[in-house]
């Protein structure tokens, strides 16, 4: 089972050109290349999707032994939710997501998507993995028909992007009637407000200095987690929360705080109008620690 791609500016259905290795449409005109068996649609033109590709194609080329089960622990109460349906995924990163939505919540199929060339790393990380399938796109141009899948998903990513509310809005125009959104975003918490003086500095910095300064931050709070982790003495929530991970979670986590171009958080309000807005019912907004807004719904049949 796979969904066809389709041309994301005129909607029109590509084959495969195998002699050139890419997607074309029907009239030829339109052509999507193929790098190492990912397509790319996305067409990027401003600063911050620029440098989002940049950033977050540097984080998952680097950090590729990053596997934090985050799905498992903020998927409570929604064990089943994945079996036996299509999932769209937008803001894969390197694939740990899709791969868990397919071993071990039951997904039929998961098409991948991400604006970076972490869609690379997915695809080797998922590879032999028949139902999962990853593409480079940008979330406000989709290669898919619309009112297609039965579950639109994204886990920290729309945060990140140009016009979160309208990425939420893009996602949702490719489930079916009847179909369910699930998102996570960062919650709108002053702890949050902490790493932003430092993404300040460095959100511009070349990937090396971001790099340095993740190991260094890392290396110098690491022995806070540890207090919580040995002896469960914790100075906040940040700390108790990475104490359920190892050093290499820390540091990858770091990376993506202090370099993310574009960051945004959101109250429990805010998510419950979004899906409102678009009209969803069975709506459900919780919290994850102070860390993740939940957004779950079902879209009117
Ligand atoms: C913090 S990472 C999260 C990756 C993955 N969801 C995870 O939890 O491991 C955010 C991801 O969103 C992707 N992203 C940001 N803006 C996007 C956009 N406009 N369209 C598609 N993906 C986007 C980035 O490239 C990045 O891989």
């Amino acid at each position: 089972m796979t969904h066809k791609y389709i041309s994301p500016e005129t909607n029109e259905k590509l084959y495969f050109d195998e002699a050139n290795n890419c997607l074309k449409s029907q009239d030829g005109q339109e052509s999507f290349a193929i790098k190492e068996g990912v397509p790319y649609f996305s067409d990027v033109s401003s600063f911050g999707e620029k440098e989002t590709q940049r950033v977050f194609g540097a984080e998952w080329e680097t950090f590729t032994e990053y596997d934090a089960d985050n799905l498992e622990k903020m998927s409570y109460g929604m064990e089943n939710f994945y079996t036996d349906k299509t999932v769209l995924e937008i803001g894969c990163g390197s694939g740990r997501h899709s791969r868990r939505l397919v071993n071990k919540f039951n997904a039929k199929h998961v098409e991948a998507i991400d604006l970076s060339d972490a869609v690379i790393v997915a695809k080797e990380l998922n590879k032999g993995i028949d139902n999962i399938n990853v593409a480079n796109a940008n979330v406000f141009e989709l290669p898919f028909e619309d009112e297609t899948f039965d579950i639109g998903f994204s886990l920290g990513v729309l945060m990140h992007t140009t016009n979160p509310k309208e990425a939420f809005n893009s996602m949702c125009k490719k489930v079916k009637k009847g179909g369910s959104a699930v998102i996570w975003v960062y919650a709108k918490t002053p702890r949050k407000y902490f790493m932003e003086f430092f993404r300040f500095f460095t959100k511009n910095s070349p990937t090396i200095i971001q790099k340095i300064i993740a190991s260094l931050l890392s290396f110098l709070l690491w022995p806070l987690v540890l207090l919580s982790k040995k002896f469960g003495i914790s100075l906040s929530n940040h700390f108790k929360e990475y104490a359920k991970y190892d050093y290499y979670v820390y540091k990858t986590d770091m990376y993506d705080r202090i370099s993310a171009p574009l960051i945004a958080f959101f109250s429990e309000k805010e998510i419950q109008n979004w899906f409102e807005d678009e009209g969803f019912e069975e709506i459900e907004v919780t919290t994850y620690g102070d860390f993740f807004v939940r957004g779950v719904g079902k879209s009117k049949e």
